[in-house]
């Protein structure tokens, strides 16, 4: 991570800059966290600042620069179904949420339900949004700021937000999942909003 603090010195926090496309590292595929220490307790902080500040509520790792396998999720937003939460390292359930955010470190995908329209948007592709399909829900696993691992069950936006942040630790952006005519019209309104589109490599 080579982002230098724009604010929040005062706070011990930084705001990060957000990566836009088409900044390759949007595409890279992320490396597994290893070790729980301050220093990723301090930089799971600085992504939540980044993404309240930019009115998000799910961020990745490479959206701020960094090839760690990590996303977070505001759980407090209104009309996101909450998901079910089960501890597998033996603890009480609520302590894997993280003042109302679910902090999804090495996630893993583990069953996923019927595909349903998720009408979605993304911090790096700012201003657009549209309708893509993806499964209605989701279970998965993953580990907190302390390396406790529990399980997700998700459905509806939370599932919806869940598997845009996990497509971002492999370098896939939620376009990617546009039918052909959608994408078409993607790259016309990417022309037209001085964005440069590079699809996915081998896609
Ligand atoms: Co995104």
């Amino acid at each position: 991570m080579t982002d230098v603090p724009k604010f929040g010195l005062l706070f011990g926090m930084a705001l990060l800059d957000v990566k836009i496309i088409p900044d390759p590292i949007l595409r890279v595929t992320t490396e597994k966290v290893e070790v729980f220490d301050q220093k990723l307790h301090t930089f799971l902080d600085d992504m939540y600042e980044t993404m309240i500040d930019a009115i998000g509520i799910g961020l990745a790792a490479p959206q701020v620069g960094s090839t760690q396998r990590i996303a977070i999720m505001d759980l407090t937003i209104e009309g996101v179904p909450y998901p079910a939460i089960t501890s597998l390292s033996g603890k009480d359930a609520s302590a894997h949420v993280y003042n109302g955010r679910l902090e999804l470190i090495n996630p893993v995908l583990v069953s996923k339900g019927a595909i349903v329209p998720s009408d979605e948007g993304c911090l790096s592709i700012p201003d657009y949004r549209d309708s893509i399909k993806r499964p209605g829900t989701v279970v998965i696993t993953a580990q907190d700021r302390r390396g406790d691992e529990y399980k997700v069950e998700a459905e509806d936006l939370a599932a919806f937000c869940i598997q845009h942040e996990m497509d971002h630790l492999d370098g896939v952006l939620f376009v990617d999942h546009l039918s052909r005519l959608k994408m078409q019209l993607f790259r016309r309104w990417c022309a037209k909003n001085g964005f440069e589109w590079q699809p996915r490599i081998g896609s």
